[in-house]
């Protein structure tokens, strides 16, 4: 059985997302819990071939996209998540299989299937999915970060992607408002994650 917790941040790019897993694992910590952060694609060999393929495709087909993030997250799962969460701690992962659902399912493939794929993955404790109209997603990506904008990036994929995590339910997914203020939208995740903080050992 597992003693920690899973949450996961979920959304189109530019909601802010990842400043908020940094507020809440900062919050989490200094309340006494051991907190793991971790990000998909990772930072291992599947995970940067795929950060490479952002700027040149190589030629690499859609359905070996898909594999290669699978990959991504059997080595995380095996790696990361299962004996993070065996040794009690809240992980707090940016991006998960919410988000192979919902992007490899714009450029085509089944939601459902996607998700079925993802088996071997332990589901999320919470999913926090993060929504704000694309058009401020891309707003947010270029004014705020200076960044050009990636393959999954454009605004009419964007829309895509957006219309597909409108369109998932599970019992896991919250889902947080991120058109406001860092101050109000941490208010909403904290309103979220709470809840599950009683049953977890912390040293306080
Ligand atoms: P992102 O979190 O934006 O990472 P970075 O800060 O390195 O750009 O994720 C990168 C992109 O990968 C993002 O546009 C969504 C996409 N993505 C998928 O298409 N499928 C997936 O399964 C995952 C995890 C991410």
């Amino acid at each position: 059985m597992n003693k920690g917790l899973l949450i996961v941040f979920e959304g189109i790019d530019g909601t802010g997302k990842s400043t908020q897993m940094s507020l809440l694992a900062s919050y989490l910590k200094k309340k006494g819990f051991t907190v793991i952060e971790t990000r998909e694609p990772t930072n291992g060999k599947f995970g940067r071939q795929i950060r490479a393929l952002y700027t040149n495709r190589r030629g690499v087909s859609r359905e070996q996209e898909l594999e290669l993030f699978l990959a991504d997250r059997q080595e995380h799962v095996h790696t990361v998540l299962t004996p993070g969460l065996q040794d009690g701690n809240i992980i707090l992962c940016d991006r998960y299989f919410l988000s192979t659902a919902a992007y490899q399912g714009a450029v085509g493939f089944s939601p459902a299937e996607i998700i079925e794929k993802n088996i071997f993955a332990p589901p999320p404790d919470l999913a926090l999915l993060f929504y704000v109209p694309p058009k401020i997603g891309i707003e947010r990506i270029t004014a705020g970060r200076g960044d050009t904008l990636n393959d999954f990036e454009q605004e009419a994929s964007l829309q895509k992607v957006a219309a597909i995590f409108d369109s998932l339910e599970f019992p896991y997914i919250r889902r947080i408002d991120a058109t406001g203020s860092i101050e109000s939208i941490q208010k909403s995740v904290l309103l979220a994650v709470t809840p599950l903080l009683r049953h977890m050992n912390h040293n306080e």
